[in-house]
C-alpha cells in the first residue's frame, strides 16, 4: 500500500515500514560512528520499541555488541492498516541485529502484567542465563495492578492550583493561552501508580528472585526535571510526583541489589519530542524555543545521542558514575544549561503564532513528531508501494 501519515490531535494513525527502519539505521550508524563502549553485554529493555528504550537498545546492541530482549506494547499491521511505529522500529532493529549474528528478541504485550514478566523470565533462563543491564523505560497513560487487577489512569495536571500558560499546537502554529484545573489526591496517586517505580521494583523483584540478575547488575530508568517554566505541569505536578517515587524507588532497588554488587540508577534526560511528550500541555511550545537555541549552540541532541552519551560518558567509564546531588545521572546537563535557559525564557516572553516561525523551532518540532512515525525521513520514498505486513524477526 501507499502509506501517508494520518494525524488525529497528537498523535499520528499510521506509520511507514521504511521510514521507520531508516530512522533506525541512521540510529545504529551514528552509535557506530562513535566507537564501541566497554559496556554491557545482556541486556533487557523494558519499553524497548520507541523513544529512549529504543535508543537504549541500539547503544547497547551496536556499541558494545550485546544481546538484547526488548519488551514493549505495538501494534501488528493488519491488511491495509499499518502497525504502529515501534513495531516497525523493532522489526528493522532485530533484522540489522541477526545480520551482524546479535541475538535480539522481542515480547510484545503488557510489561505491567505478570504474563510477561514470566514470559520475558522463561526467555532469559533459557537463551541468556544473566542479565547484566536492565532499562526502565515505559511511558503508558494507564496501568492495570497485576495484585488487584484495578486499573489506574494518569494525568497530567498541576497540584494545588489551575495552571494558565502557553502552548502551541504544533501541526497549525496557533499558539493560545490554556488552564489546567489542578490535580486532586486520586490523580496523584493514580499518576504515580502508572508512571512511579512500583513496576520497575516489581521486574528486579522478579528477575532477582530467579537469579537472572548477573553479579554488578546495572538498572536505570528515565527521568526528566526541566524547566521552572513547566514546572506547575512537569516536576511540580502530578507526573512530577511520579517521577520522585521513581527516582526513591532507585534507593530502594540499589539496596536490594548490594549483595550482587548491583546498582540501580536513574537517568534524568533531555526534553525531546516523542509520542509521549507531545502529549503534555505546554511542553510543544518549550521543545520548539529549546530546539532552535540547542541547534544554534551546536549542543542539540535526540534520543541516540542522549542514550549513546549516557553510556559512553556516564555508565561504562573507568571512573565512577557521576551523579547530581540527589544520586541522579544527568544528561540533560546542556538543556539546563544556565545560558540556554535565559534564552528559553527570554523567547517565551515573545512567543505568538507570528513571532514563533522565527523564534522557535517549529519545523524541526513538526518534523520530528512525523519521524516518529517514519514520515518526512530523508531518502525514503514516499510515493512507492511498501509492504505493511512486517513481521519481527525474533518475536516470542
Ligand atoms: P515512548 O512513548 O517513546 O516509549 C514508550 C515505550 O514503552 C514504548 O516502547 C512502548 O511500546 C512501551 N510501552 C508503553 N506501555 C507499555 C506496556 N503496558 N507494556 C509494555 N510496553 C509498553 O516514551 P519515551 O519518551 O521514550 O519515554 C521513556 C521514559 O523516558 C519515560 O519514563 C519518560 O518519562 C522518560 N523521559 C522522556 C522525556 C521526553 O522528553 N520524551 C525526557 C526525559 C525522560
Ligand atoms: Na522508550
Amino acid at each position: 500500500m501507499i502509506i501517508v501519515p494520518k494525524t488525529r490531535g497528537f498523535i499520528c494513525l499510521t506509520s511507514h515500514p521504511e521510514g521507520c527502519a531508516q530512522n533506525v539505521k541512521n540510529q545504529i550508524n551514528y552509535v557506530k560512528s562513535k566507537g564501541s563502549i566497554d559496556g554491557p553485554k545482556k541486556v533487557l529493555v523494558i519499553g524497548a520499541s520507541t523513544g529512549f528504550g529504543l535508543a537504549s537498545r541500539i547503544t547497547s546492541a551496536f556499541g558494545s555488541n550485546a544481546a538484547t530482549i526488548g519488551i514493549f506494547f505495538e501494534k501488528p499491521a493488519a491488511p491495509g492498516k499499518p502497525a504502529s511505529p515501534g513495531w516497525y522500529n523493532s522489526a528493522a532493529f532485530e533484522q540489522q541485529a541477526h545480520q551482524v549474528g546479535l541475538y535480539a528478541k522481542s515480547i510484545n504485550g503488557d510489561a505491567f502484567s505478570n504474563e510477561i514478566k514470566q514470559q520475558t523470565i522463561d526467555l532469559i533462563k533459557a537463551d541468556l542465563g544473566q542479565i547484566d543491564l536492565v532499562i526502565y523505560s515505559l511511558a503508558s497513560p494507564r496501568r492495570t495492578d497485576p495484585v488487584t487487577g484495578v486499573t489506574y489512569n494518569s494525568t497530567l495536571k498541576p497540584i494545588g492550583q489551575p495552571f494558565t500558560n502557553k502552548t502551541v499546537d504544533f501541526h497549525t502554529g496557533v499558539v493560545s493561552e490554556i488552564s489546567i484545573q489542578p490535580a486532586n489526591e486520586e490523580d496523584i496517586e493514580n499518576t504515580i501508580k502508572v508512571m512511579g517505580g512500583e513496576d520497575w521494583e516489581m521486574w528486579i523483584d522478579a528477575l532477582k528472585a530467579e537469579n537472572l540478575l548477573a553479579p554488578g547488575a546495572t538498572t536505570v530508568a528515565y527521568s526528566y526535571i526541566g524547566p521552572l517554566l513547566t514546572e506547575p505541569v512537569y516536576r511540580k505536578g502530578t507526573i512530577g510526583r511520579a517521577k520522585d517515587h521513581l527516582e526513591a524507588t532507585a534507593f530502594t532497588i540499589a539496596d536490594k541489589l548490594k549483595d550482587l554488587g548491583g546498582k540501580a540508577y536513574v537517568s534524568v534526560n533531555k526534553a525531546l519530542v516523542t509520542q509521549a511528550s507531545s502529549a503534555i500541555p505546554v511542553i510543544p511550545l518549550y521543545i520548539s524555543l529549546l530546539y532552535k537555541i540547542m541547534k544554534e549552540e551546536g549542543i542539540h541532541e535526540g534520543c541516540i545521542e542522549q542514550i549513546q552519551r549516557l553510556f559512553q560518558q556516564r555508565l561504562y567509564t573507568p571512573t565512577e558514575i557521576p551523579t547530581d546531588e540527589k544520586g541522579r545521572i544527568r544528561v540533560d546537563d546542556w538543556e539546563m544549561r544556565e545560558d540556554v535557559q535565559a534564552k528559553v525564557a527570554e523567547l517565551w516572553k515573545q512567543a505568538t503564532t507570528e513571532s514563533l516561525p522565527a523564534i522557535g523551532d517549529l519545523k524541526g518540532y513538526s518534523t520530528d513528531f512525523f519521524n516518529l512515525f517514519g514520515f518526512e525521513v530523508p531518502g525514503v520514498d514516499y510515493e512507492k508501494e511498501v509492504d505493511e505486513m512486517v513481521e519481527i524477526p525474533g518475536l516470542q
